[in-house]
């Protein structure tokens, strides 16, 4: 049996091997942390977009052409050789983004767009302090106590999922519902954030109207503007509701993108989406894509999303002090036994990705 010292540390032969494994593995993830600040910059100043097909630069050509100071330019140049995000040739001493970088990082439009990200790692280490004193009480951290670095960040972490795989693969993935998208549908987007989901069944079917909900309100504003920019505000609205209670009903389609395990009250919001839900309808639930099983988490994602709950989705639910805080990944089951409770008793796996799981429910 293994004994401790007074102060903690294990007694017992530690196989140093391993010691060193797991030091160089933890220092790794220092490593990675500490970089995650330079690849948000990186894509908030402009620098990748800047960088992207335009091949070999010199420090001074990429700061004049992002407005930037060379200096500064220069030293996040180093940090990005560093992390072979970026090539470097000392000869003409010159910076390049390979395109297949500039694929991930520049542009977020995207599918392989992933530097949204790094915007939710700002929001989420700026919690630490918040989080500690929820630890010490139970209390929830409030979605919109965040930095706004959250909403924005959540929104660009999922979007390019969205736009791989939303229209092409789920939609029609549920049972009769492109067909109905197609003739005219009500849908309702619950928990739409800045709506980029609804913006992109909005852009595919242009005889549906979606209405899409949430009750951050600086989302729903955000919301609104993108779906102007992209000219649909004549079939696309966004309006300041909770689950629980957005207004409508007769929808074809209600949607929860992301959403339904952050909410205090996933059972409400599941009854009043079967009140909702028009003859026939269909409830799209999307959640991440980790086990319930902690074992089966250990992958990036699984290792991503497990950690944005500790920070983000079980304290926004806790702060909402209804008779569910799931989680992330309460897993298939759960929600399925939510969903059946609320009258929902349909339930398919209809879709997945690597980053969620995606469920066809009905009455
Ligand atoms: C992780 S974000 C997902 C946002 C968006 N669906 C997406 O996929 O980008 C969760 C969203 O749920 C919203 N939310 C949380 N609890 C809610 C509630 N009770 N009613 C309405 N919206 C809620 C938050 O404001 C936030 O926008």
């Amino acid at each position: 049996m293994a004994t401790s010292t007074s102060a903690g540390a294990p007694s017992g032969a530690v196989d140093q091997e391993r010691v060193q494994r797991f030091l160089e593995k933890v220092i790794a993830d220092g490593g990675a942390a500490m970089a995650g600040l330079c690849t948000s910059l990186g894509d908030r100043l402009g620098l990748y977009a800047a960088m992207a097909g335009a091949g070999p630069l010199t420090s001074a050509r990429l700061a004049a052409r992002t407005g930037l100071v060379e200096r500064y330019v220069r030293e996040w140049l180093d940090a990005q050789v560093a992390g072979e995000y970026v090539t470097y040739t000392p000869e003409t001493d010159t910076y390049q983004l390979p395109d297949e970088h500039a694929a991930v990082l520049a542009d977020p439009d995207r599918s392989t767009y992933a530097a949204g990200f790094f915007t939710v790692l700002q929001a989420v280490y700026a919690t630490e302090d918040s989080l500690r004193e929820a630890f010490r009480t139970g209390e929830g951290v409030g979605w919109e106590e965040h930095s706004p670095a959250l909403f924005a960040g959540t929104a660009k972490f999922f979007r390019p999922g969205y736009t791989a795989a939303l229209v092409p693969e789920w939609l029609t993935a549920l049972d009769g519902v492109v067909e109905k998208l197609e003739r005219g549908a009500r849908v309702a987007d619950v928990g739409c954030g800045y709506g980029y989901s609804t913006t992109l069944m909005a852009r595919a079917f242009p005889r549906s109207y979606f209405r899409g909900f949430d009750f951050h309100r600086p989302s729903v504003e955000a919301a609104r503007g993108i779906a102007a920019e992209r000219g649909l505000a004549d079939r696309v609205s966004f309006d300041v509701a909770t689950a629980q209670d957005f207004p409508g009903e007769g929808f074809d389609l209600i949607t929860f993108f992301d959403c339904l395990h952050d909410i205090g009250d996933p059972g409400g919001a599941l009854l009043h989406a079967e009140h909702a839900l028009a003859d026939g309808g269909t409830c799209m639930i999307v959640e991440p894509n980790a086990s319930a099983n902690a074992q089966e988490n250990t992958n990036p994602v699984g290792r991503a999303l497990t950690a944005a709950s500790v920070a983000v989705c079980l304290p926004s639910a806790l702060a909402q002090h209804g008779p569910q805080a799931l989680g992330n990944h309460a897993g298939e089951e759960a929600i399925r036994q939510i969903a059946d409770d609320a009258g929902l008793h349909h339930w398919r796996l209809a879709a997945e990705s690597p980053v969620n799981r995606v469920y066809a429910v009905g009455r």
